[in-house]
């Protein structure tokens, strides 16, 4: 499948697109990035020196959305990612550039290219992909279907009461995204925070990891350290890590690993406790917005089992 994809890497972006490029169904064929976890210009460096880690092919790199459609940046996420957004892991510098187009056209070209065969996985705030549907509103009808990981339709928040990052750190562009028309699967809190990576799984791995994945395995042992002591402090998890974006990815690209359900949505842009909430009507008469296929349940041994088969020796 060919995958155009949007991150803000990040740990557990960087572990999705690793996840991604060792899996042979998926072809990447561009990747933006956003601010989220880092500044945008950081997570296209992060994601260039990912690319180097598993020696993949020149996949075009570039740099996207440095605010928000509405708002301020809230600034690095260091609590979870450390203060490079690789939870302070050093790559080595990297020989690849980032592409110098602009976000939105560089997106609206390769939905050309590949009209009607795009899956846009997005895996950070969807700042670029709302500017990309303001600039190019037939960005939408050549797209084939998008995965998004985010927002949360029956579990608390993580960074507010019921808001989740990706959601709460651009909830103007997610409206916007919903209101598209485009075909879009979220893929929130209700299942990631049920997908656990644990200590033993990664040991298991550094027993059985493929040749090939050697680098990567090595960075993620690293990273995750980190990761999971910042998911101790924020979420009470002992010795483990909700697979969020990873989550994302594997849905897009899998079958059988999550159920969703359908549902009129909209996103809340105000409110003192409630903004970036994703609010779902139910109603047989329920407002305008988009009908979006929220994924509400997981088989998460499967899930941690598609991931790890990534880097496993075969
Ligand atoms: C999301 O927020 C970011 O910190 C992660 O990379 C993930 O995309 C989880 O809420
Ligand atoms: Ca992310």
């Amino acid at each position: 499948m060919k995958v155009l994809l949007d991150v803000d890497t990040g740990v557990d972006d960087a572990a999705a697109l690793l996840y991604m490029l060792f899996k042979p169904q998926y072809d990447i064929v561009g990747i933006g990035t956003v601010c989220g976890n880092v500044e945008a210009r950081l997570a296209a460096e992060n994601t260039l020196k990912v690319l180097d880690l598993a020696d993949a092919p020149d996949i075009p790199v570039a740099a996207g959305a440095e605010k928000p459609v509405c708002g301020t940046w809230a600034g690095r996420v260091r609590e979870i990612h450390g203060d490079n957004g690789l939870g302070n892991t050093e790559l080595p510098p990297t020989g690849r550039s980032p592409a110098e187009e602009e976000i939105e056209d560089f997106y609206m070209r390769l939905a050309d290219k590949y009209s009607g065969e795009l899956t846009l996985v997005t895996l950070g705030p969807l700042t670029n992909a709302a500017r990309t549907l303001k600039k190019y509103p037939e960005f939408a009808r050549k797209i084939r279907r998008m995965v998004m990981m985010g927002g949360t339709v029956a579990m608390r928040g993580n960074v507010s009461p019921m808001g989740e990052a990706n959601v709460t750190g651009d909830p103007e562009a997610c409206d916007q995204v919903f209101l598209s028309g485009m075909d879009i699967t979220a893929v929130g809190l209700d299942v990631t925070m049920k997908v656990r990576l644990k200590r033993e799984h990664m040991e298991w791995l550094n027993r059985h990891r493929s040749a090939r994945a050697a680098k990567a395995v090595n960075f993620l042992n690293r990273a995750l350290e980190y990761y999971w002591y910042g998911n101790q402090m924020q979420n009470y998890c002992i010795d483990d890590c909700p697979l969020h974006d990873p989550l994302a990815a594997m849905y897009a690209g899998t079958t059988g690993i999550l159920r969703t359900e359908t549902r009129r949505a909209r996103v809340e842009c105000d409110g003192t406790y409630t903004r970036g909430m994703i609010v779902t009507d139910l109603r047989e008469h329920p407002i305008p917005g988009g009908d979006i296929h929220f994924a509400v349940e997981a088989d998460a041994d499967r899930a941690i089992r598609e991931f790890l088969s990534a880097f496993w020796e075969e």
